[in-house]
This record gives C-alpha cells, sequence and structure tokens, in this order.
C-alpha cells in the first residue's frame, strides 16, 4: 500500500510538471503583447542552435520538450477506481494466474503468498477480525486487510514485480490478482477473473474503512 501512493504522487509529479509547463507556455505566448510592445516575443526555437525549430516545432522558453501528446498522457493515466472505473478489457484465470505467479512473484513472496522473504501476500485473521492497531504482531496481508480488489489490480500493474515493475501484461495482472485472491480463500482455484470479478468481489476488510471526505483543517497538508 505504502508504494502504491509512493508511485501515485509520481504520477501526481508528472501532472503537476506538465501543468506547470502549460503554464510556462502561457506566460511565453503573453509576452510581447499590447501593453508590452517593445519587448521581443519569445520564439518557439532552441536559442542554442542556428534559429531551427524542434522538430514539434515547440522548443519553449528553454528549448527543450515537447508537449505531452494524448499517447503520453494514456501511459501514466492507468489509475482504477474502487469501483472498478478504468479497469481495462480480457481477463484470464486463477489457474493461468497461479502459473504466472510461480514465474513473477513467488522468488519474493513465497509459494503460497505466506513464506516471504518480502511482504506477506496470503492469510486471514479468524473471524476476519481488525486487531492490527491493538495487536502488533498481526500481519496486514491482501485478505485481511486490502478493502478493495481493485487496487489489488492497479497496485500489482503499478509497482510489481519490484524489480520490474509495469512489465506485467494486462491479462497476466488480472491472473495474478485472481492468484491472490485465491491464496487468501476469496476465489476457488477454477475462478475466471476479469473486470467484473475484480470489481465485485467483497473483499473481508471493505468496511474497515472510511472515505476520507475531510477538505480542510491543519490535519490536511
Ligand atoms: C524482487 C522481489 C519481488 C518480486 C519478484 C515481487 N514482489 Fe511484490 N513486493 C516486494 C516488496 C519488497 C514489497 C514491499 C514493497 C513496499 O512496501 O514498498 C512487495 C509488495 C507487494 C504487495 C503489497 C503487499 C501489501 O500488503 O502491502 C503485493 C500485493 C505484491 N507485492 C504482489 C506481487 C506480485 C503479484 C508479484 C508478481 C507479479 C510480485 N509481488 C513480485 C518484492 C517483490
Amino acid at each position: 500500500m505504502r508504494s502504491s501512493s509512493r508511485y501515485g504522487l509520481r504520477a501526481h509529479h508528472l501532472a503537476v510538471f506538465v501543468s506547470a509547463l502549460f503554464s510556462v507556455w502561457a506566460c511565453g505566448v503573453n509576452e510581447g503583447g499590447p501593453e508590452d510592445p517593445g519587448e521581443p516575443t519569445l520564439s518557439w526555437t532552441n536559442p542554442g542552435s542556428s534559429a531551427a525549430p524542434f522538430p514539434s516545432g515547440q522548443g519553449g522558453r528553454y528549448g527543450f520538450g515537447s508537449p505531452a501528446s494524448v499517447t503520453d498522457i494514456a501511459v501514466w493515466d492507468i489509475d482504477i477506481s474502487p469501483n472498478g472505473a478504468g479497469l481495462p478489457s480480457g481477463g484470464s484465470t486463477v489457474t493461468e494466474g497461479l502459473k504466472v505467479y510461480q514465474k513473477k512473484c513467488m522468488a519474493c513472496h513465497g509459494p503460497t503468498g505466506t513464506e516471504g522473504p518480502f511482504d506477506v501476500l496470503a492469510g486471514r485473521v479468524p473471524g476476519d477480525e481488525f486487531q492490527f492497531a491493538e495487536d502488533r504482531s498481526l500481519r496486514s496481508t491482501v485478505g485481511s486487510y486490502w478493502p478493495f480488489a481493485t487496487t489489488l489490480f492497479d497496485y500489482t500493474r503499478r509497482a510489481m514485480p519490484f524489480d520490474f515493475p509495469g512489465s506485467l501484461s494486462d491479462e497476466e495482472v488480472y491472473g495474478v490478482v485472481g492468484a491472490m485472491l485465491f491464496l487468501n480463500d476469496l476465489l476457488p482455484e477454477d475462478a475466471v477473473v476479469d473486470s467484473a470479478t475484480v470489481a465485485e468481489i467483497i473483499m473481508p476488510a471493505r468496511d474497515r474503512f472510511i472515505p476520507d471526505d475531510r477538505t480542510g483543517g491543519p490535519i490536511i497538508r
């Protein structure tokens, strides 16, 4: 979960960067306007070159960069909402997902998701109790802690495998998400996993979280 927000932050930074870029252009376009007739208008060329415009024709103030195209933005715009909005088409099965898991996840998370060496992915607290604040020995897992499988899809697709994030196809992600749900006794071994499965499954910890609707105050930074 921590990584999820870290990667989220990166996407956020890109958005800030992109909007900063647009405001830089906006300034450039406004310079040399009617109130300021003496000032030269910025030209869209690389100042260091022989005034040849950039291939895109958009050198900008600093002589580098190009506008983010719809395709550029689409690569980063992959967030999935708790209700499943944003989930890709296609799907897989738990059986296929277990094969992907063995090849690409098991070395770090163990054969059944409980052995490590890294984060424990599987295991439920008896009665699906949620005593994490009181019992420090409890390890959170996908089955005991994650409120939505949609978040699991989003996180896995953007952050795992840890050493090669972003390398899984959507089918592989559907598969390993199914495998993780199976290892937590939340799906049968013969289940199909697609957007409906991921959006509709009710995770044991779903009602343990409340929406953060705070909009201000000293606690919000
Ligand atoms: C090279 C080791 C490595 C591999 C391979 C790997 N992981 Fe991970 N995984 C990690 C580490 C380390 C973390 C903890 C990351 C963090 O906290 O920022 C993690 C965290 C996770 C979590 C979050 C656990 C939680 O409850 O917070 C999930 C889910 C997960 N991995 C799924 C997968 C899946 C699915 C695969 C295979 C596609 C995979 N991992 C492959 C190392 C690995």
